[in-house]
Parts: C-alpha cells; sequence; structure tokens
C-alpha cells in the first residue's frame, strides 16, 4: 500500500488514501569516508548472537532511564562506528534507525513499545533517527520528538517533505516552509539536522526546492540538505544550488537498482541513506506468506511476498541465514553488515518497533563479512531477490 502511496496514479493514491486514513492512528571518495574504527573490514570475524533482553533498568513503558551502553554482544564493548555522510559535516551512528513501521506500512504497533525502542536504540549508540512528515501527518515526529528529548543535541533527526495530504506531490518552496513549520513543531525542537525531499517533484524546479532548503539552511532551521529516490541529473542540478549531504533511496540485499547512482554520489560527495535495508522485513528470517498478514500491513501485496517470488526468496534467505549461522549471527544482521561493507559512504536505517529486534540489529555493526562471505553472499543472490519493490505504476521515477 506504501508503494501506492507514493504513486504517480491517482487511483492507486485515493485507495491508500482510504487505507491510510483508516488505519491512522491518529575531491572523490576519498572525502566520504567512515570515521572511526570500522569493524565491518579489516579484522576477523566476531561471533555475534540474537539480542538479548535489554539489561537496562526501564520505568513505564518506554520512558526507562537512558544509559549509553556499548552494542550487546560486542565482544570488544566497543562503542558505535561513525560514518560521515557527504561534505558539509553530517556524521551519523552506521546503523541508523527508521521510524516509520510505527505509524505506517506494517500493521499496528505500539506507541509506547516504540518509544522504548528508540530509546534503547540510543542506548546502543545510534544517532540518526529517520521520519517523515508523510508517517501519519506528524504522529510519527511527535512519538520521535518525544523518545529524543532528553538527548536530542545528541543525535541527528532527519525528516522529509513533498507530499500532499491526498498523496500527490508538492515540493513548492511555500509548501517547504509550511511542512518544515509543522515538523519543527510536531518534534519539539528548533532545527532539523536532515531535511529531505521526499520524491522529486515534477511540477517544482529542482533548483527552487534547493533554494528553498538552502534559504532554511542561512536562517538555522535546517542542516543539511537531502534528496530521497532521486536520478543523478537532479541531485547534480541541486546539488548546483546547495550542496546535497545525502541520497536515501531503497537499497539492499533484495534491491540493487542504487548501484547506478554510486558514481554520481562518489562525484559529488555525497552519502547514501538505505532505507528498507531488511527488505521490509523479507530478510529477517520471520517472514510468512502475505495472506497472513494483518489487512493494514503493505506486505499483503508487495510481489516479494506473492507466490512465484516468494519461495525463491524465502529460499535465498534460508541460504543467508545458514552462512550467517556460521558466524554466530542473524540473517538480519548478514544482512545489515554487507550495506556496511558495501561502501563507507552507506548507512542503513532499519526499522522496528521492537527493543529486541533494535538490539539485534545495532550488533551487526561488529559483524565481520570476510571476502569470501561477501562472494557467498554473491552466489546466494547475484542481481538481488524476486518480485519488484514496488508495483506497477508506482516505482519512483529517477530523474
Ligand atoms: N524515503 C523513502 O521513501 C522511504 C521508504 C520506506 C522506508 N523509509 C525509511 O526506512 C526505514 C526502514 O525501512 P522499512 O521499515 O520500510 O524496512 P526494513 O527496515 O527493511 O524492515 C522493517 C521490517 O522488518 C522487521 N524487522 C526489523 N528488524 C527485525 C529483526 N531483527 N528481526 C525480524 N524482523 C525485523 C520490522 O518488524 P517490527 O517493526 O515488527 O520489528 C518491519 O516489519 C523506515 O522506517 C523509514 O524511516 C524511507
Amino acid at each position: 500500500m506504501v508503494d501506492a502511496l507514493l504513486s504517480g496514479n491517482p487511483e492507486l493514491r485515493q485507495q491508500a488514501y482510504d487505507w491510510a486514513e483508516k488505519n491512522a492512528k491518529t575531491d572523490k571518495v576519498t572525502t566520504i569516508r567512515a570515521t572511526g574504527s570500522r569493524s565491518t573490514c579489516g579484522r576477523a570475524a566476531e561471533p555475534v548472537l540474537r539480542g538479548s533482553a535489554s539489561n537496562t533498568p526501564r520505568g513505564p513503558p518506554g520512558w526507562g532511564k537512558i544509559r549509553r551502553t556499548p552494542a550487546p554482544h560486542s565482544s570488544k564493548g566497543t562503542t558505535m562506528q561513525q560514518r560521515t555522510l557527504g561534505r558539509q559535516g553530517l556524521t551519523v551512528s552506521a546503523i541508523g534507525y527508521g521510524a516509520m513501521g510505527l505509524h505506517l506500512a506494517y500493521g499496528p504497533s505500539d506507541e509506547q513499545e516504540g518509544v522504548a525502542t528508540i530509546r534503547r536504540a540510543y542506548e546502543l549508540g545510534v544517532t540518526f533517527f529517520d521520519t517523515a512528515e508523510l508517517y501519519g501527518w506528524g504522529e510519527n515526529e511527535k512519538v520521535v520528538g518525544r523518545a529524543v528529548r532528553d538527548f536530542r543535541d545528541d543525535v541527528v533527526i532527519a525528516t522529509k517533505f513533498g507530499f500532499t495530504r491526498d498523496y500527490g506531490l508538492d515540493s513548492r518552496p511555500e509548501h517547504i516552509r509550511e511542512v518544515l513549520d509543522n515538523s519543527l513543531r510536531f518534534l519539539g525542537v528548533d532545527y532539523i539536522d536532515v531535511f529531505y525531499q521526499h520524491r522529486v517533484d515534477p511540477a517544482a524546479p529542482i533548483e527552487d526546492v534547493a533554494g528553498a532548503v538552502k534559504e532554511l539552511i542561512d536562517a538555522g532551521k535546517v542542516k543539511y540538505f537531502g534528496l530521497s529516490e532521486a536520478g543523478s541529473e537532479t541531485l547534480r542540478r541541486a546539488h548546483a544550488v546547495q550542496p546535497v549531504s545525502v541520497l536515501q533511496t531503497e537499497y539492499s540485499l533484495f534491491e540493487r537498482d542504487a548501484e547506478e547512482l554510486f558514481p554520481t554520489l562518489e562525484e559529488l560527495g555525497i552519502g547514501f541513506v538505505a532505507y528498507s535495508p531488511l527488505g521490509r522485513g523479507f530478510l529477517t528470517g520471520t517472514v510468512k506468506p502475505a495472506a497472513e498478514y494483518d489487512e493494514t500491513d503493505m506486505r499483503r501485496t508487495d510481489a516479494r511476498w506473492q507466490p512465484g517470488n516468494y519461495e525463491k526468496n524465502l529460499d535465498a534467505v534460508r541460504r543467508l541465514g545458514h552462512l550467517a549461522a556460521t558466524k554466530g549471527a542473524t540473517v538480519s544482521q548478514l544482512a545489515l553488515a554487507w550495506l556496511l561493507a558495501k561502501e563507507e559512504y552507506i548507512v542503513p536505517i532499519p526499522g522496528t518497533r521492537s527493543v529486541e529486534r533494535v538490539e539485534e540489529n545495532v550488533a551487526a555493526a561488529d559483524l565481520t563479512l570476510t571476502d569470501a562471505d561477501l562472494f557467498t553472499i554473491g552466489t546466494i543472490l547475484p542481481g538481488g531477490g524476486y518480485g519488484e519493490r514496488y508495483g506497477a505504476g508506482s516505482l519512483p521515477n529517477w530523474i
């Protein structure tokens, strides 16, 4: 359904709108580098086990005492590695957190558990939190803002503009400014770290969009400019007006198309945020057939879950799971470690509504993949998974 929300097809968008309304809960590469130690390269594999229950004392649900601890199962007790995105100084934890699932796409969720998950992520070293106006029209931003309010200045908050309430596109400068004011209010902050255009709007010249964000940066309301699902030409034109720090696009062991944009990112010095890095949950070993998901879960209609594709994807994940097990890791951790090993300017933002799963995902930063591991992964999924990531007419058009 989310693909329909993001579709250029009005009918699909209307269906998606109805669905959402119904379910709303209320220099070159060298300059784009990882900073600090990077445990996914150059040292022996360390066993990484599945996340266990938090050892952090918690009071009322969702409001635990915040205590920064190393990721569990990191035998070296290291803190999270940092990565630099772009050339403007944006530095974030190697693994971020995506909050979309708290309000969109994957069925019902519990807000308190969401807050607890975000706070646990921070305890484990995550400093990069992703939300959007689209994710509940302020509801998701409110939850993220509430969760991080004790440590707001220690973290990077990314949000996105560019949709209308009926899921059309609107990146006119006046709309961008309106969304920014709303986002500041919903998040309860006085600046946004990364302000992304969610989808390229063919009706709004990208130079005007970049110019509007530049003004917000000059005014101190925004720190960095990002684009989502944009193509090379748009990146170049935007970058010429206001340097783009980061491109966010779907990228995972299942979805490789974004690789065609990497040369442009490297040339311009733009970082990359991999969204849906766990293949919307398929690359976790916990999937079930499409019909068994909640009615509000987009995976009921996702092509990767449909008969014919589902079995082949399941088999690939089973084989990945065997490899992960030899390393004392889970398939989710293998999928995230693969992204980290791919390029040093990539930061995945897995989404989960569960404290235990965020612990598991964060521990992937300490999983080392050898060349032999990468080769094996390449033989299992040489070109990605089976089934399109978005439905007919909904695939973002990279312009
Ligand atoms: N720019 C864009 O257009 C765009 C589009 C989509 C997403 N995003 C961003 O990217 C973020 C991540 O993408 P995503 O949430 O779509 O997909 P994802 O991270 O690939 O997968 C999320 C799904 O995996 C499950 N999961 C996560 N960790 C797990 C684990 N260790 N074991 C088992 N299941 C696990 C989650 O379930 P539970 O929640 O039940 O744990 C959820 O159903 C979003 O939150 C959003 O911020 C951006």
